[in-house]
């Protein structure tokens, strides 16, 4: 199998911790499924894999949420934690460990964290006085602001001045612009990194505030009664937390950190390509490899939100059309790396240019006349045609190739352009070779045998890529292809399917949705 390590290497990959007062809409789901398909695949290849995920349950906002409607603020992200669980349990999402910064052992551990930094010299203490940002939980100062208002999701700011720790960035700007120039890869994509230098690191970086003292919901300092940490060195120690790092309730630190990517929406880069960094500086751990930063879905140009009225519904859309389904449309209509316009008719387009006309045509076809001509099982005497055979066989090492090169570029949409572009020559292949006609004479079976053989070794192929994105329609293609071994369903190898594999038809898993035009 290409990719494929020698040893057991291992592969950490996260997805941001959600708020729990984050709406539950389609785009919600974008980065974790992302996240979901790169850890499958990477199993899938025989890594290691650590899949964090979790949520960010403290700071000002839930406190505010929980006063209104007169719960305690745990009360009331235990009832979000739950729904951001069924969701992810909705959309197969396979995470091997879910951190709630409410985990006492979490808490322990950031409070450690923050008296090293504070002990590393790195924090000191001061007085804050700016303007915050509630639902992003932000500073900034009066400059920042656009219209007087927060830059980042363009609503009212209030007044903040309070006693209050700073972390000292302004000491780390130019070894965080050394970092990006030195490691091109830390930060992806390349737009992003020159839009944290342009924006943030050559105007120069102020210290940061994070502590607050104005509420209560939060880890409390603990060497200063009265202060609790920012929510956002909180969250971000989630990451080497849920390792076990200062605590010994979980594991995996020394083996899993640093990681190897996190996954992160554009507008959370620069708290994880500035604060992050400093902070694990500052306490002496090395750096994950790669942040990416991931685009927004939109709907009709603007970001998805529940409270605006544009959040795609994940729960209807599946029951609709499928998880699978949905899944790989997530992934294939858009660049991961740049906004996409989300729309019902874009999701029919896709499912009906790519799953039905190509792939579940392709499974149709080749599992009917399997049946029809030979009863389900091809013969073991097989006659090649090189002229038509050999491209295709070619062109499917070339697939697999392109395919973990994409993988490895986290760009979702151009692997799975190269599976549909196999599927497409496969199709081709079926009228180039006229299974048909080839039928008609019975000196011709050797043969038809070994057509039938190549299109049901193009569809196996198709479902071991597919199955990090789909990972039950993939199984229902090994099931109708006969591909019963665990071998035929990971080998990215031409020609391990057994000859005599038991094809068997199943039902049509991609039907074509019927449009208006
Ligand atoms: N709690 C912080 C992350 C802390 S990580 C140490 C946070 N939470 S969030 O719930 O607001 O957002 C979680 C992720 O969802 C972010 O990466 C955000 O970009 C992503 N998305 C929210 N809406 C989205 C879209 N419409 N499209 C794509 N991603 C979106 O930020």
């Amino acid at each position: 199998m290409p990719n494929t390590p020698e040893k057991k290497e291992t592969f950490y990959i996260s997805t941001p911790i959600y708020y729990p007062s984050a709406s539950l809409h389609i785009g919600n789901t974008y980065c974790t499924v992302a996240a979901d398909v790169m850890a499958r695949y990477k199993r899938q290849r025989g890594y290691d894999v650590f899949f964090l995920t979790g949520t960010d349950e403290h700071g000002q906002k839930i406190e505010d949420i929980a006063k209104k409607e007169d719960v305690t603020p745990l009360e009331f992200v235990d009832g979000i934690v739950a729904g951001i669980r069924d969701l992810w349990s909705l959309m197969n999402i396979s995470y091997d460990r879910f951190i709630r910064t409410t985990d006492p052992a979490h808490m322990r551990s950031v409070q450690k964290i923050f008296r090293d930094l504070y002990d590393n010299g790195d924090l000191y203490k001061g007085v804050y006085k700016g303007k915050y940002c509630k639902p992003c939980e932000s500073f900034w100062t009066e400059t920042q602001l656009a219209d007087g208002k927060c830059p980042d999701c363009g609503r009212e700011v209030s007044d903040a001045e309070e006693e209050a720790y700073f972390l000292r960035l302004s000491k780390y700007q130019e070894r965080l612009i050394e970092l990006y120039e030195s490691v091109p890869d830390f930060l992806q994509p390349e737009s992003r990194k020159n839009e944290m230098l342009n924006n943030f690191l050559r105007p120069g970086l102020e210290d940061l505030c994070v502590s607050r003292t104005s509420f209560t919901w939060g880890i409390p300092v603990d060497f200063d009664e009265g202060h609790v940490v920012y929510v956002w060195i909180d969250a971000l120690s989630n990451y080497i937390t849920a390792l076990g790092y200062n605590n010994n309730i979980y594991d995996g630190f020394e083996k899993y950190w640093p990681a190897n990517v996190h996954f992160v929406g554009k507008e959370i880069v620069r708290f994880h390509a500035i604060i992050w960094p400093v902070m694990l500086w500052s306490l002496g751990l090395p750096l994950p490899e790669k942040i990416f930063g991931h685009g927004w879905l939109t709907f009709e140009g603007k970001k998805m939100s529940k409270s605006s009225g544009n959040g795609a519904d994940p729960y209807a859309l599946a029951e609709k059309y499928g998880v699978d389904v949905l899944r790989y449309v997530l992934l294939r209509a858009f660049p991961f790396g740049n906004d996409g316009d989300w729309s019902e008719k874009l999701l029919v387009s896709v499912i009906n240019s790519d799953l039905a006309n190509k792939l579940g045509n392709l499974l149709s076809r080749t599992v009917s006349m399997t049946e029809k001509y030979f009863n389900s099982r091809l013969l073991d005497d097989f006659t090649s045609d090189p002229s038509l055979d050999e491209p295709l066989i070619s062109a499917y090492a070339e697939t697999v190739r392109e395919f973990d090169a994409a993988m490895e570029r986290f760009d979702f949409q151009g692997a799975l352009e190269a599976v549909i572009a196999q599927l497409s020559r496969a199709n081709k292949y079926i009228d180039d070779t006229a299974p048909w006609i080839l039928a008609k004479e019975p000196s011709n079976r050797p043969r038809l045998s070994s057509v039938l053989y190549n299109l049901l070794e193009n569809l196996r192929l198709a479902a071991v890529l597919l199955t990090p994105f789909m990972p039950t329609a993939a199984k229902e293609i090994f099931a109708q292809i006969g591909a019963d071994s665990e071998e035929s369903q990971t080998s990215a190898v031409f020609g391990t399917l057994p000859a005599k594999a038991n094809v068997r038809r199943g039902e049509n898993l991609f039907p074509r949705i019927q449009t208006e035009e």
